[in-house]
């Protein structure tokens, strides 16, 4: 074994799944972004929580309104993540100029994102500042499967290739 530095180490932890973060405003407009760094934290209560930049525009986005959808990404949104995780809702409307399509969600008032293999609807129950992230820890208020099963989407480093082909898991 040899000692390298951190940063070193990170390109090899791939494949990794990729979280869509969706989030208003304090105008109600959505945003969203592609987020490696999100997991399931606790089964009861049932709560996820992702690692959001202290720059992001998402940031800005949940701590004015503590709510967020936690979407894993669809096998065909490979695109769409190097499309929303290359520019910022500062900048532009992500949802318009790249003709997301959308669901309306059951509890929030934040938009489910088609094309997901999963969409959950979250509130913020707590937050943890570390170094140059937030981590936002969401509890799911709600939960949805697309109406045919989507597989995930594996990030192998910026290269993308389905998750593992599923059946009906109910
Ligand atoms: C595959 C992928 C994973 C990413 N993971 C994260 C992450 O976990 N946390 C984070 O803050 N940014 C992450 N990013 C970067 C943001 O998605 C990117 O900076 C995005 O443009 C921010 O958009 P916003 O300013 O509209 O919020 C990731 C980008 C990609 C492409």
């Amino acid at each position: 074994m040899k000692q390298v530095g951190p940063g070193e180490v990170l390109a090899h932890k791939y494949p990794e799944w990729v979280i869509m973060i969706i989030a208003c405003d304090a105008e109600g407009r959505p945003n969203i972004m592609p987020a490696g760094w999100g997991m399931i934290c606790s089964g009861d209560p049932r709560l996820v929580c992702v690692s959001i930049g202290l720059t992001r525009y998402t940031h800005r986005c949940i701590e004015e309104t503590g709510e967020f959808v936690f979407a894993w990404a669809g096998e065909k949104q490979g695109q769409l993540v190097k499309d929303t995780g290359s520019t910022s809702g500062r900048d532009i409307d992500k949802f318009e100029k790249f003709r997301i399509r959308t669901a309306d969600p059951a509890e929030i008032s934040v938009p489910l994102l088609q094309g997901a293999a999963i969409n959950l609807e979250c509130r913020v129950t707590d937050s943890l500042l570390t170094g140059d992230h937030t981590i936002f820890v969401g509890e799911v208020v709600a939960a949805h499967l697309p109406d045919e099963p989507i597989a995930t989407l594996l990030n192998f480093g910026g290269e993308f290739a389905p998750g593992a082909p599923i059946g009906d898991l109910t």
